[in-house]
């Protein structure tokens, strides 16, 4: 710390709001007005850190500027997107949460952060932790569905991934929670737009990520672009300093994101810059990304006291602490030069990662396909896609390295015959090659139909008032259809599409999400056969967007849907249920389980207790399941969800075999935040429910009881374990 002290001590006003200044570099574009040459700013000590700028030459000439011909020779933090894989692309995080895996998750986290650190990168924007129920929001396909206990999960194993256990050792690299929060409940779907919703839904929901997270340690958070409640996030002071930084003892980087401290003025909550500095500052971002208005404006803010010399030098002094802590104050150069290769990423990992992100929706008996098959058309605008297969965010992926599915499946089928036709565009009106397309399908044995969106249709300021096929796709698919060969479906895409029209026509239809590097090998992993499916959706994938916002853990109607009574819950024209729910997928296999128990029938706050259930493997192959646990507190002061996830487990199994998982419960778990949000344990009835997804039709169920009202002390006090 006495580094820091001695730096405090020495800099000017004009070094020390430098290095709260993150200048976007050119080297990929992520926001308006992107990147520039900021060589004179480094030179002057006007910079803090750099933002997409990689590659071993250009981050050390940059490291060069800021550490020899600067007056105090700070180094920059270089910093990045890194949301799935760096030079090796992992399949989407949407796509990777339906692992259910959090070694998989923390491993590919990893990986990318040995690549990156190998490109100077000390810091990613990384893990986006926003829960999302609303497929028609683009960035639902960054983040881990619409369950906030997944996406805790999904936190604390991507921190360890990119921080691992010395920050400032060469592959470690700072992690960034964002956005902060409630971003995946944006109204309309809409990027930026604002969010308005309960107390009660950001501490149920939205916030659980984020408190994961800075108990695992990340060492930067970034608030969202929305408001909430009509405060933006970059100015607000209840959620950033009195909840983040007072309450959960968050002592790491604020980081704000790209423009949004210009951008209050938009929100209306600046009448000039001056004042959008002082908000900014005052709520406790530290650093400013790309909008130069620190830069410009806080010494002005200064001056009219609108902030006092204390807030720029405790941010000032997170911002040096953080560089400290990656060691870049002992060796500036540690992740840029070394004279070993980068970390090679062990390609199996690319390959493995996209098999268990792939999930089997439904399957009338024709996959895997059989063995026989001598002649198969691949028809559909994704099926020689190379570039679409590595999704949004892939930035410093090379597309050309990523491996097509009409490749994957030549490559798996050397004895088959198959013929290739696009037929369409993935968007467009033209339809003219829909005919020839269907012409040359006609003569196969099967048919896989490749369809689905464009890696720039989901991801950032991508939404789609209506999320089903785009194009001239549907077309397609009904001339494929009108041939009457089987036909297996297969969808490329960053978020659930509305088709239940596929899923009732094809024989069998696969989420193939965006997979990256590995995509067409593992696609035909799964197809062929030589890997079971084992993804589970992490999100709910409805019929229509009508159903928008559909998800599982949703309170009780005063008067649930009943076909047999008018005055329920119930749209006329469509059913409430998703058309797939939370946690669905197929295998190759059956599991049916039984015979739910548990260890005691009467618990407090502090009893374990565990649950245990009966795995049959009643299918032909070997298997891998995944269990879902539930619990429904039956009476509370606060209507609670039908279904709230409390824990899932996987079990493998032979043919025939049967398994018992075991779950292990704290009674803490049982709490929810009372009317002050604060957790309780309330004396009463609780269901637990135990199935293989959340279909509250098909859960096995028994009834436990807390015994006295307690509370659960779960205020966490940590510093940023980097
Ligand atoms: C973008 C995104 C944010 C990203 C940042 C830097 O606008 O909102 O997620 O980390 O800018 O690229």
């Amino acid at each position: 710390m006495d580094v820091i002290n001695s730096l405090l001590a020495a800099m000017t006003l004009e070094e020390k709001i430098g290095q709260l200044n993150l200048v976007a570099a050119g080297q990929a574009v992520t926001g308006p007005a992107g990147g520039g040459e900021a060589s004179a700013d480094i030179r002057a000590g006007r910079v803090g850190g750099l933002l997409n700028l990689w590659g071993r030459d250009t981050t050390a000439a940059a490291q060069r500027l800021a550490v020899e011909e600067t007056r105090l020779g700070i180094p920059l933090l270089f910093c990045l997107d890194v949301l799935h894989g760096h030079r090796t692309i992992f399949p989407i995080p949407l796509a990777e949460a339906g692992a259910f895996d959090p070694l998989l998750w923390e491993r590919t986290a990893r990986a990318a952060a040995m690549e990156a650190a190998s490109d100077g990168i000390a810091l990613t924007f990384a893990p986006m932790l926003d829960v999302s129920r609303d497929p028609r929001w683009g960035r639902i396909a960054e983040g881990p569905g619409e369950d906030p206990f997944v996406a805790a999960r999904f936190a604390e194993a991507k921190i360890r991934g990119f921080q691992g256990e010395n920050s400032a050792a060469r592959y470690s690299i700072a992690a960034t929670a964002k956005h902060f929060c409630a971003a995946g409940a944006v109204t309309g779907g809409l990027d930026y737009a604002a969010v308005d919703l309960s107390e009660r839904a950001l501490h149920e929901v939205y916030l659980p990520p984020f408190h994961a997270a800075v108990a695992a340690g990340c060492a930067a958070i970034m608030p969202a672009y929305n408001s909430v409640a009509g405060i933006p996030m970059t100015a607000h002071i209840g959620l950033l300093r009195r909840l983040l930084r007072d309450k959960w003892g968050f002592d790491g980087v604020i980081v704000s994101d790209y423009n949004a401290i210009a951008e209050l003025l938009q929100h209306g909550v600046a009448s000039d810059p001056v004042e959008a500095a002082a908000l900014a500052l005052r709520a406790g971002i530290d650093m400013d990304m790309a909008s130069g208005v620190y830069g410009r404006y806080l010494p002005e803010a200064l001056a009219r006291q609108l902030v006092g010399q204390e807030d720029i030098d405790s941010a000032v002094r997170r911002v040096l602490t953080l560089k400290q802590r990656l060691g870049l104050f002992e060796d500036p150069y540690r992740r840029i030069e070394t004279a070993e290769s980068p970390a090679a990423v062990p390609i199996e990992l690319a390959r493995d990662a996209a098999r268990r992100a792939i999930t089997l929706l439904t399957n009338r008996g024709i996959l895997p396909l059989p063995a026989h098959l001598r002649r198969i058309a691949i028809i559909g605008p994704l099926a020689d896609a190379r570039a679409e297969m590595m999704g949004p965010w892939a930035l410093a992926g090379n597309p050309n390295d990523g491996v097509t599915i009409l490749e994957g499946l030549k490559a798996a089928l050397p004895n088959c015959e198959i013929t290739f036709a696009a037929g369409v565009a993935i968007d467009g009106e033209d339809k003219s090659g829909i005919e020839p397309a269907c012409g040359l399908a006609a003569g196969a044995e099967l048919i896989i139909l490749c369809l689905g969106e464009s890696a720039d249709m989901s991801g950032e300021a991508a939404s789609r008032a209506m999320p089903g096929l785009p194009g001239r796709q549907r077309e397609l698919a009904e001339g494929v259809f009108a041939i009457g060969t089987p036909v297996v479906a297969l969808l490329s895409s960053g978020r659930p599409l509305t088709v239940p029209w596929l899923a009732e026509r094809a024989q069998a239809l696969v989420a193939t999400w965006f997979l990256g590097d590995a995509a067409g090998h593992a696609i035909a992993d799964v197809l062929t056969g030589r890997f079971n499916p084992t993804a589970r959706l992490p999100v709910a994938w409805p019929r229509e967007a009508g159903q928008i916002p559909i998800f599982y853990a949703a309170r009780s109607p005063s008067r649930p849907a009943n076909a047999a009574d008018p005055y329920t819950s119930k749209y006329l024209d469509l059913s409430t249920e998703p058309l797939f729910p939370f946690g669905h997928g197929l295998s190759y296999s059956l599991v049916r389980l039984e015979n739910l128990r548990a260890n005691r029938k009467e618990f407090g706050v502090h009893d374990k207790i565990e649950v245990e259930v009966d795995a049959i493997n009643e299918g032909q192959c070997s298997t891998e399941e995944t269990i879902f646990l539930f619990i429904h507190d039956l009476v509370a002061r606060v209507a609670r969800p039908l279904l709230e996830l409390k824990a899932w487990a996987k079990v493998e199994l032979a043919p025939g075999q049967t398994g018992t998982v075991t779950f292990a419960l704290m009674g803490g778990s049982f709490c929810y935040p009372d009317e002050t949000f604060a957790p309780v344990l309330e004396p009463g009835s609780f269901d637990i429910h135990v199935g293989l997804n959340a279909d509250r039709n098909a859960l096995l169920t028994i009834r436990l009881h807390a015994v006295s009202e307690a509370a659960a002390s779960y205020a966490v006090s940590v510093t940023a374990k980097i």
